[in-house]
């Protein structure tokens, strides 16, 4: 039932603040500064053990992987690699008796990471599940896992399961960070941070007129960049890959430093570039990025915190989200690029909860 909403994927995009908010019911344990999840399955030795995790998925919940993997590195101080499902399960990887095994799948039942997951179990690694769908098959082959409890997601394009994914890999970086380093003070304070992410994802659907005025104006190009840094890389490529999906426009993600090391040639008046810049450690270096891409009368998107003048200089066209900390970006700014995907794919009239050639879970191999 998509209520009022004329698309399923645009009453998902609505959803967040309620959905990412499920994600994280029951699970904040303000008494000792950490999160709890029912199911991990870990054994207290396994837990003190794990020295390095392997994820592996698909298409976004690959690139919520990505996002895992800066949180890992920064809140666990835990080694990740992320591993495409349908490479992984090919490969013989030397993988330390220590590491354990991360399957993230909305669908539970994608069949290359559910083969990758039974690779990674075969080898005697423990196998957790990040999965939306109760009951799925890579839910219950899982030793041990989280659900996202966002819901059925029925457009093809998945957005609320990115976001619900995002946090809870959050949470478990909280929970392994707990274990090894993090003191109970920053434990807290993350736990306040995450506590206050459903208002900040409200106040990011808020660009929505903002993203249609730009959706007017870009609609008709036929290359789309979207450049970030850091936490932002795996949005730049979720953003790209919503775009390709849904309204059939040729768009690449780029780390926005790579730029100079080739795709630049793409860039014409013809060509715009997405550009997530909002406030924190990089924003310089992104800002420089920017004026690459000016000097070679690109025209510049930037996803930024509100008012931001320095921005303004630059960017042909903003979208502001709220400011929150570096690590929680992933979330904040994923909204505006599921947005302007949608509306573009609205004004040149393509099918967006069905697009051609895709299928909601990817069965075969
Ligand atoms: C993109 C999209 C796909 C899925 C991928 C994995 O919008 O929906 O790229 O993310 O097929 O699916 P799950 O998460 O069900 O394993």
């Amino acid at each position: 039932d998509k209520g009022d909403y004329p698309h399923h994927m645009l009453k998902e995009i609505y959803e967040q603040p309620e959905t990412v908010a499920n994600a994280m019911r029951g699970r904040l344990d303000d008494s000792d500064s950490t999160a709890h999840f029912g199911g991990l399955n870990l054994t207290a030795k396994q837990l003190r053990n794990i020295d390095r995790v392997v994820m592996t998925a698909c298409g976004t919940s690959y690139h919520a992987g990505l996002v895992g993997e800066y949180l890992f590195e920064e809140l666990a101080r835990l080694p990740v690699e992320v591993e495409y499902a349908s490479e992984f399960r090919y490969r013989n990887p030397p993988m330390d008796p220590r590491t354990i095994l991360v399957a993230i799948t909305q669908s539970g039942e994608t069949a290359d990471t559910l083969a990758a997951m039974r690779e990674g179990k075969r080898m005697g690694h423990p196998a957790l599940a990040i999965c939306n769908a109760v009951g799925s098959t890579i839910a219950r082959e899982a030793d041990g896992g989280v659900y996202l409890h966002a819901g059925p997601e029925i457009g093809v394009a998945s957005t609320k399961a990115f976001t619900s994914q995002s946090t809870v890999l959050t949470m478990l970086a909280l929970y392994f960070g707990r274990t090894r380093h993090l003191s109970s003070l920053q434990g807290q304070r993350i736990i306040d941070e995450l506590r206050a992410l459903p208002d900040a994802i409200r106040k990011a659907l808020g660009c929505h007129e903002q993203v249609k005025k730009i959706a007017n104006r870009y609609a008709e190009c036929n290359n789309f960049l979207y450049l970030g840094r850091q936490y932002l890389y795996p949005v730049a490529l979720e953003g790209a890959l919503k775009l390709k999906e849904i309204s059939y426009i040729h768009a690449e993600g780029y780390p926005a430093a790579e730029m100079k090391h080739g795709p630049i040639a793409l860039v014409d008046p013809h060509t715009p570039s997405v550009f997530l810049v909002p406030r924190g450690n990089v924003f310089d270096k992104v800002m420089s990025n920017m004026q690459e891409i000016k000097a070679r009368r690109g025209p510049v998107i930037a996803v930024c915190s509100e008012g931001d003048r320095e921005v303004a200089t630059v960017a042909d066209d903003m979208i502001t989200v709220p400011d929150v900390p570096e690590y929680l970006q992933p979330i904040v700014t994923a909204i505006p690029l599921q947005l302007l995907a949608y509306e573009i794919a609205v004004l040149r009239g393509c099918d967006v909860d069905k697009p051609r050639n895709l299928a909601k879970s990817v069965t075969v191999e």
